[in-house]
């Protein structure tokens, strides 16, 4: 064989220098409800360890652990330090998610809650989302497909249904668009998974169904994570 053959054969193996392969490897959930992130966290077996990523002075909590070789992180506001309810909303869903990223350098960062659905909840969102696409993961899961309108309330005034329904937001909920705007400040791809608490044109007090759908919301939401974190393992984004 002459020598520049030999060679040739060597430039063809040369893949082997290039990175193996660019699948997700860190995962970073910020689940802004501790009634949404603990079962998580157990059925994950995932460990408090946040001394080291958050300041002292913030309730913020981070829970990590390894599970399906994928290194997930879960991250959650806290409780306010005088009413003692969940830090829920755009501006601490925004700051964790900031001071997460910068920490963790996810690959992927999943923002993962309960929302109130409308009945139309069927119908597909179309138009600008800074999310990821996810096709793929949504067909082997079975998933529904929306555009989600984040504000800072449970209830919709007449002027939120205004922009909602102009914008054919079919969920609502409280945290998803400030993180997916966190995440696309630091181009970290995000996907935002909702369980649906309540049906916002359903006729109901938003409040009352709320609490009384959100353990099962929240089960819903366990076992949907868990599955999509199962599909994440071995695959990159371009996967999804
Ligand atoms: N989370 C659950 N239900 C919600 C709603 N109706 N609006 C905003 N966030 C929610």
């Amino acid at each position: 064989m002459a020598p520049g053959e030999e060679c040739s054969v060597l430039v063809h193996e040369a893949p082997c220098l290039a990175p193996p392969h660019n699948n997700i490897s860190t995962v970073l959930l910020v689940i802004a409800m501790q009634a949404e992130a603990l079962p998580l966290v157990e059925a994950l077996k995932l460990s408090q360890d946040d001394t080291l990523v958050f300041p002292k002075s913030v309730p913020w909590i981070k829970y990590s652990g390894i599970h399906d070789g994928l290194h997930i992180h879960i991250v959650v506001p806290g409780k306010d330090a005088v009413l003692g309810v969940d830090n829920v909303g755009t501006v601490s869903g925004a700051l964790v998610s900031y001071a997460a990223i910068q920490a963790l350098q996810p690959d992927l960062l999943i923002n993962a809650g309960t929302a109130g659905g409308f009945k139309i909840f069927d119908k597909y969102g179309v138009g600008a989302t800074k999310t990821i696409p996810t096709p793929k993961l949504v067909e082997a899961l079975g998933l529904k497909l929306g555009k989600l309108s984040t504000g800072n309330s449970l209830d919709m005034s007449p002027q939120d249904e205004e922009v909602i329904k102009s914008n054919d937001a079919t969920i609502k909920d409280m945290e998803g668009a400030a993180v997916a705007y966190v995440a696309n400040l630091f181009s970290v791809p995000a996907i935002l998974i909702k369980s649906v608490t309540d049906i916002i044109d359903g006729g109901r007090p938003t409040t009352e169904e709320f609490l009384e759908n959100l353990s099962m919301a929240a089960d819903a939401l366990l076992k949907t994570g868990i599955c999509v974190l199962k599909f994440l393992n071995g695959k990159s984004i371009a996967d999804l």
